[in-house]
């Protein structure tokens, strides 16, 4: 069965007199990472948001799987397979890991219940052994009874995505999630993304780790001033003029 692309087709979101996102067309296909960089103010949080729910666009679609999902609220679009991770993460911290993993679960299975739309349908099992799974999968096992509060920033970080992982999502939004991992945990990170990639996850990944994002993309969008200037892989995306010269000016593409 294969997995919904996610797709932003003409997107303009204004802010009184400015444009902070311009006619913005991406994909996220399915089993690829697609990373966005652009320096400050180019619009990346502004189309991460259009594209989680949390801004309505003034112009254009955001479509997954081809259905128009546009005026769907986050929490709607989770359950159809759209999934976001947050910048500050959002783990319950009084819970534990594995109770925090077993809310995935749920966050998803609620859908199947109401039998909304038929996207990404998986096979039925305990919600605890897809947990257990997921927890050993990710070499995690040994923290599931731990509080989440209790987490250091890279466990952290490593959970979060596993708790996105259990609701089996089409497509993974993450927003800066090297933020505050070290060098080592940030080589983890960006191998457990193309475990989750090879799986036929599409992710989207914002983050200001330039080296992560041109590492770790498959494809990559490069934004300046609202408007994507360059789009391709990796090495043709940093070797556009229009992002050196961005970058040189700036010292910094994410
Ligand atoms: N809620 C808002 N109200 C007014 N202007 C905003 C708002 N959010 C973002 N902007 C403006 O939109 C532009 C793009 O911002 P943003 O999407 O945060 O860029 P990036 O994430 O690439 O740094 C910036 O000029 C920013 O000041
Ligand atoms: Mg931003």
């Amino acid at each position: 069965m294969s997995r919904a692309e996610l797709r932003a087709v003409g997107l303009v979101r204004r802010y009184g007199g400015l444009t902070a996102v311009d006619h913005v067309d991406m994909s996220a296909p399915p089993g690829m990472i697609t990373g966005l960089v652009g320096p400050n103010g180019a619009g990346k949080s502004t189309l991460f948001s259009l594209l989680t729910g949390v801004e309505q666009p003034d112009e254009g679609s955001v479509l997954l799987g081809g259905r128009d999902i546009t005026r769907l609220p986050p929490d709607r679009r989770s359950r159809l397979g759209l999934v976001q991770t947050f910048q500050v993460p959002s783990l319950f911290t009084s819970m534990t890991v594995r109770d925090n993993l077993l809310v995935g679960v749920e966050n998803r299975r609620r859908d199947y219940a109401a039998g909304l739309f038929g996207i990404g349908v998986r096979p039925n099992g305990r919600h605890e052994a897809i947990v257990d799974d997921m927890l050993s999968s990710l070499g995690l096992t040994e923290l599931a009874d731990v509080t989440a509060g209790q987490l250091p920033t890279g466990a952290l970080r490593l959970v979060e995505c596993a708790r996105a992982l259990c609701a089996q999502p089409d497509v993974l939004l993450l927003d800066e999630p090297a933020s505050g991992l070290d060098a080592e945990e940030t080589e983890r990170f960006s191998q457990l993304l193309r475990r989750i990639a090879d799986s036929g996850v599409g992710i989207v990944l914002v983050d200001h780790d330039v080296d992560l994002v041109f590492t770790v993309c498959d494809q990559v969008y490069a934004m300046v001033g609202g408007r994507v200037v360059a789009h391709g892989d990796p090495a043709s995306v940093r070797a556009d003029p229009t992002v050196q010269s961005v970058y040189l000016a700036k010292g910094s593409v994410a």
